[in-house]
Parts: C-alpha cells; sequence; structure tokens
C-alpha cells in the first residue's frame, strides 16, 4: 500500500526533540507564573468571523492564510491562525473583566494554523507560547510585559536577543499617517505588486511590510510614522523607552516595523536572534499593545499588551547554538529480567520504583545479559536491576552501579532504598570527597583517589 505522508508544512515532533519543547515551554509557564499570570486553553477552533473582525481583513493572515471551511452544519469555522483574538472573546464570553482586579493576566500555549510557503523557520501548523495582559492602560504595563518577554528567553538560554520596538501611535497619530501614506503611493501603487494595490484599498499601512524587492525600494522613501505621531503617543512612547533603560532591557527603535495584524496601537515589538549557525529564522517573538480588540469581538473598551514566542523558531536557535537542555540522562535504572517469570516479577519492581519517581525502562523480550548491559549503556542507565532464577528462589535482586560496575545483592524489600541511595550518590556526582564542607572543586565523588583542587587554591 502506499506510504501516507504528513501533511505540508506539518512536522512531527520526536524524541529528544519532543523532550526540548516540553523542557521549553514548562520554563516558560513557570516564567509566566513567577509573574502572577494563570494559563488559559481556548479551543483551536473558532468561528471565522472573529479572525476577520479581531485580526483585520487587511492581514495577510485573515486574506490568504487562514484555514476556514464549512463544518456539517453550514458554519464558517477557522483553525486558530493566532491565540490573542480568541483569548479576547474568552474573556468577554465569560465576563473575566466583571468583579475581577484589572489587568486580566493570561498566558497560553499550543498548535496555530497558517497557510503559509512553508520554509525555513516557516511552518502552517507550528506551536505558540503567549502571554495577554488586559484592562489596564498604563505604559508600564508595556514594560512589564516586554520585561517578561526579555526574562523568559534569558531564562531558556537565549542572552544575546534583540529587541526591536516601535510605535504605531494612537488612533489618530496612524490615521494622519495613512493619509500621507496614501497620498505618497497614489502615483506609485499602479507599478507595485497586486498584495500592494489591494492594501492600498484596505490598510496602506500593510504595504510598509511588502516582501517584494521592487516595492522595497519605493517603500525606502515612504513618510516615517515618527513624523506623525501625536503628542501624546511621542510621549507615551518615550517614557516606554526610558523605563526600558531603567530595566537595563537592550532595545533598538525600528522606525520600519509596523507588524502584519491589523489590532495594534502605540508599542509594537519584536524579539530577533541570530544563531551562531547564521540561519535566519525570522522573529522568534512578537507582540504589542491593543485598544480595540475586547471591543472589536463584542466587550468593553479595553486595552491590552501581549506577546507570542514561536516555540519551533525558539527550539531552533538553542538547538543550532547548542544550548537545549540536555535530559538523555534521566534514566536512572534498566530493570534486567533473565527469564519469563522474572519479566513479570521484575514488571512489578519497575511499578514499583517508578511509584517514588525514579525513572525505570525494560524491555519484554528474552535478551542475553550482555546485550541488555549493553541496552542499558547506550539510554544511560546509571543502575541495573538484575533478576534471574537464583533471586527469584531466595526473594533477593542484584543492583548494579552501571558507572562503577560494583554490584550488590539485597533482599527485595531493600530494592527501593538501596537503589534511592545509589541514585543520590549520582545527584551529588559533583561533590568532592574531601569532607571540606567549602570544597567547590567539581570532582566526581567516586573518585576517591584524587587531590582535591581546592586546597591547591587555598595554599594549604
Ligand atoms: P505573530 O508575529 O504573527 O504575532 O506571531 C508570533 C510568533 O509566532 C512569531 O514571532 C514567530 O516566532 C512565530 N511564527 C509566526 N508564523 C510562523 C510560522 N509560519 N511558522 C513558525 N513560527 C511562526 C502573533 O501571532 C500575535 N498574536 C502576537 C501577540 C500576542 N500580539 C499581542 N499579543
Amino acid at each position: 500500500m502506499e506510504e501516507i505522508k504528513n501533511v505540508k508544512g506539518t512536522h512531527d515532533i520526536i524524541g529528544e526533540e519532543a523532550n526540548a519543547f516540553a523542557i521549553i515551554e514548562s520554563m516558560l509557564k513557570q516564567v509566566a507564573e513567577f509573574f502572577a499570570y494563570t494559563e488559559v486553553r481556548p479551543p483551536v477552533l473558532e468561528h471565522s468571523e472573529l479572525f476577520v473582525r479581531g485580526v483585520g481583513e487587511s492581514s495577510d493572515v485573515v486574506r490568504k492564510e487562514m484555514y476556514t471551511f464549512l463544518d456539517k452544519g453550514d458554519r464558517s469555522l477557522t483553525l486558530r491562525p493566532e491565540f490573542t483574538a480568541g483569548i479576547m472573546r474568552l474573556i468577554v464570553q465569560n465576563k473575566l473583566y466583571v468583579d475581577r482586579e484589572m489587568p486580566l493576566k493570561l498566558y497560553y500555549c499550543g498548535p496555530v494554523f497558517r497557510y503559509e510557503r512553508p520554509q525555513l523557520g516557516r511552518y502552517r501548523q507550528f506551536n505558540q507560547f503567549g502571554v495577554e495582559s488586559v484592562g489596564q492602560a498604563n505604559y508600564l504595563n508595556d514594560a512589564e510585559v516586554i520585561a517578561m518577554a526579555y526574562t523568559m528567553l534569558v531564562t531558556i538560554g537565549l542572552e544575546n536577543v534583540t529587541l526591536k520596538i516601535n510605535t504605531l501611535g494612537d488612533n489618530q497619530s496612524r490615521e494622519n499617517y495613512k493619509t500621507a501614506l496614501k497620498d505618497f503611493f497614489k502615483d506609485k501603487v499602479a507599478d507595485m505588486c497586486d498584495d500592494c494595490k489591494q492594501r492600498y484599498e484596505l490598510n496602506p499601512l500593510r504595504i510598509l511590510d511588502c516582501k517584494v524587492p521592487q516595492d522595497q525600494e519605493i517603500v525606502k522613501n515612504a513618510p516615517k510614522m515618527s513624523d506623525y505621531l501625536t503628542p501624546e503617543s511621542r510621549a507615551k512612547f518615550a517614557s516606554l523607552c526610558e523605563m526600558l533603560d531603567d530595566m537595563k532591557i537592550p532595545y533598538e527603535i525600528d522606525d520600519t516595523l509596523v507588524r502584519g495584524l491589523d489590532y495594534y496601537s502605540d508599542a509594537v515589538f519584536e524579539f530577533h536572534y541570530k544563531s551562531s549557525k547564521g540561519n535566519d529564522y525570522g522573529a522568534i517573538g512578537a507582540g504589542g499593545h491593543y485598544d480595540k480588540l475586547v471591543r472589536e469581538v463584542g466587550g468593553p473598551d479595553l486595552p491590552g499588551v501581549g506577546f507570542s514566542f514561536g516555540v519551533e523558531r525558539l527550539v531552533s536557535v538553542l538547538k543550532d547554538d547548542d544550548l537545549l537542555p540536555d535530559v538523555s540522562n534521566r534514566l536512572d535504572v534498566y530493570m534486567m529480567p533473565m527469564g519469563e517469570d522474572a519479566q513479570k516479577y521484575c514488571l512489578n519492581l519497575a511499578n514499583s520504583l517508578r511509584m517514588q519517581g525514579i525513572y525505570v525502562d525494560m524491555c519484554f523480550d528474552s535478551a542475553k545479559m550482555g546485550a541488555q548491559i549493553k541496552r542499558a549503556a547506550k539510554k544511560n542507565a546509571k543502575v541495573a536491576v538484575i533478576v534471574g532464577d537464583n533471586e527469584l528462589e531466595n526473594g533477593t535482586v542484584v543492583i548494579k552501579n552501571l558507572v562503577t560496575t560494583e554490584q550488590i545483592v539485597v533482599p527485595v524489600e531493600e530494592m527501593i532504598e538501596k537503589v534511592a541511595d545509589i541514585l543520590e550518590g549520582f545527584e551529588h556526582e559533583h561533590e568532592c570527597c574531601c569532607g571540606d564542607d567549602d570544597c567547590c572543586c567539581g570532582e566526581h565523588h567516586h573518585d576517591h583517589d584524587h587531590e582535591c583542587k581546592c586546597k591547591d587554591k587555598k595554599g594549604e
């Protein structure tokens, strides 16, 4: 039968990579919780209207990239192309803004879908981790959200990120700017791409995002947003930049940054990272402030600010720079039953170890001891528990330290305690056995003959 392949633009996440996703996501969640955010899980499916109204008709996402279909009841549904509009719907529908302290601080994580042309770092199904803070207009709220994104990136190991920020100003600023752009592009748009012709009618700001090289040449001379800001918007942006300076968060002001989604006003930002391999995956995360989005989905007038990271892109840059957390040493125990009776017995023993939070693996086949030892080594197990006919008869198990190769025979009732003792030794494997509480030499504690380097340093 012909093999069935995955859908173009989707990808399987397997083994170590799946571990990396889980660890990165749990680190991001933890930082979100340090900032007093709580998790929400909106559905993947929403009414198409939500994104048309929320993300905006002039955005590429809505015009070209949504997975939209009619369900069996003839409703137009869309697989979410981003989270923010759905989070606003969730807030409004569940009346989260009633009787709660503002801002509402929510984080989320999960798959999103965009019908884009797949390329390096660009998928049709990918994962986002993000946050939204809704209900407080203070620019300090924007500053805190940017600080949180920055803290998250540093926490997962990305120190040298570039944060680009810009302001799109308030409504008045943008209207002034759009008029100036329309004037500027009026006699040029006929020579530009078809997309730009549509953008000119729907939202001339979008033209600034055009990727067609000839159009980019024209865009270079377009008026700058910064010349059309109202005094209030200009002052707000200056205060935000000052606060970022105070928090020692490095940033670059990029007045060409307009973002591809229609809901933003005032501050917008993107994070970029150049991995040592030089791969360009695009922005690793992006976000900004919005004023009209809650209202747009039928709620009250509430401002908000948020960002989303592309988790695939985070994992890719961490992988390129060898910064992915190493989870290859997680296996504690490999159970080695010798014979069929021992297999059943060992399955019980394995489960009792697992109940104690110990990582255990075993295999139900009739492999010989040598083959099982090889398997255990390949999986980086630290300890083997061996059970053959003798042990079954005597009610004992053999526990082998796979690093030192020392082995002991103990009554089965003592197995958990002895295994835990050996594993505890591994946890302290960077402790020296010199007996000095302040020792910092980091020598392996099994190496009884080593000379403590601390003592040399201290001149003892
Ligand atoms: P966005 O810039 O469209 O913003 O996407 C956020 C991040 O998702 C990007 O910076 C990138 O890392 C990742 N991403 C986007 N498209 C792809 C793709 N095709 N393949 C892989 N990764 C991708 C938003 O989605 C806004 N909702 C962010 C936000 C939250 N604004 C306010 N709150």
